[in-house]
């Protein structure tokens, strides 16, 4: 017996131990049992390759339970089911014959993307012309400072699953106002730290009405928050930096890295204009760490070019805007500011650092890098 790498087509050598197995008929207490505890492999069985109850089990382990550990399928399997097997969440499959690797690996290779959200290894779009088609992205993008052929574009140029994520910020209302309008199939959601402000909800219920759309909600964690908090207090990440990214790293970034599994494309509203560690900011990008294009169709815009739009359109935006408030992220952690003030100020005003990030723009500060 060997172990295929479904990922990669590859042999594995030296696989782990599966400590659980689990056997097409289990039910969600045995789900939940093999997921607790280490975090080693779950093996499900295959007992016929006409039997596809285990494709719907990984499905379960990864999506409902979020397993994130290695899932092998055993038992009666054949090559032509590396797609599916892959698909559904699986990192391995083990196969009898040695010599049949190869052929598993041709017929895993046939199709070369997936993006189902539990699928492992979520592909570029043509393989290995991510990165070109990032660059190619961002050049059609320049050539128009129109918001909703720029969305139409970015549609026509991703072929799987397009995310994006909004604040319900003025950038954000202006392009889900271009995605409303584009008709194009994108997957807005907004990650609802537990922390928000009223207004932002309000805003949210407006915006889904107007738009004749669902925002998706974004939770973090159950557990990481209750322990978090069990920790460090209700306000705890106003007594340090370290506090306080970890907040931001448990309530925002872990939940967007969730959400952004399986896509292919991101949307978000960072502008040049919000700060230095903004300035470089790419209208379109390949990012390394999501492994997917990021797109940020208004990176180029003025706020006065904003504020036009947004009116022009009569676009519903956050009533706190009226109240001096400009970037606005979590209730605890933002104020207003006054006028002329640096727009990013009533961000964590309380911390000194000049780069004020919360984490889920990595590498803000670097020209060319998908901030
Ligand atoms: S932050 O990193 O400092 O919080 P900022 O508020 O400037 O970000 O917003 C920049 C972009 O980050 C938004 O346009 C949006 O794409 C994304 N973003 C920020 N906060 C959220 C959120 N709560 N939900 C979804 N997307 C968000
Ligand atoms: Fe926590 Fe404040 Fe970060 Fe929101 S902005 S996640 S409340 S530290």
């Amino acid at each position: 017996m060997v172990l295929v790498d479904l990922a990669t087509g590859k042999v594995v050598t030296d696989p782990e131990e599966v400590a659980r197995v689990l056997e097409p008929s289990a039910d969600e207490a045995a789900l939940a049992a093999a997921v607790g505890g280490n975090a080693g492999p779950i093996a499900i069985s295959f007992p016929s390759f006409v039997d596809g109850r285990g494709f719907s089990l990984a499905r379960l382990l990864r999506e409902r339970h979020g397993f994130k550990g290695e899932i092998r399928a055993v038992g009666s399997l054949i090559p032509d089911h590396g797609q599916f097997l892959l698909r559904s969440g699986f990192d391995t499959a083990e196969i009898a014959d040695p010599d049949a690797a190869s052929v598993w690996k041709a017929s895993i290779e046939r199709i070369g993307r997936n993006y189902q959200p539990a699928a492992r290894n979520t592909l570029p779009l043509r393989w290995g012309a991510s990165e070109k088609t990032a660059l190619e992205l961002n050049k059609i993008l320049s050539e128009t400072d129109d918001l909703v052929p720029r969305i139409k574009e970015i549609a026509g140029a991703i072929e799987g699953r397009i995310a994006f994520s909004s604040s319900l910020g003025l950038e954000d209302q202006a392009i889900l106002h271009a995605v409303a309008k584009s008709g194009a199939d994108i997957d807005v959601f907004t990650l609802d730290t537990g922390r928000l402000f009223p207004e932002v909800l309000e805003t949210i219920e407006l915006s889904e009405l107007r738009f004749r759309t669902r925002i998706r909600l974004v939770v973090p964690d159950a557990d990481e928050v209750e322990e978090l908090v069990a920790r460090d207090g209700v306000y705890g990440f106003r007594q340090s930096i370290e506090n306080r990214k970890t907040c931001c790293e448990i309530r925002k970034v872990r939940p967007l890295n969730r959400a952004l599994e399986g896509a292919q494309g991101w949307i978000t509203g960072l502008r040049r204009e919000h700060s230095d560690v903004r300035a470089g900011v790419p209208l379109a990008a390949w990012d390394v760490e999501h492994g997917l294009i990021k797109i940020n169709p208004v990176a180029d815009w003025t706020t006065e070019t904003l504020m036009d739009y947004l009116k022009a359109n009569n676009v519903p935006v956050n009533p706190l805007h009226e109240k001096g408030f400009v970037s606005i992220g979590c209730a605890p952690c933002t104020r207003a500011v006054k006028p002329g003030e640096d727009p990013r100020a009533g961000r964590w005003w309380w911390e000194t650092e000049d780069k004020k990030e919360c984490g889920l723009h990595v590498g803000a500060d670097q020209e060319g890098k998908a901030a």
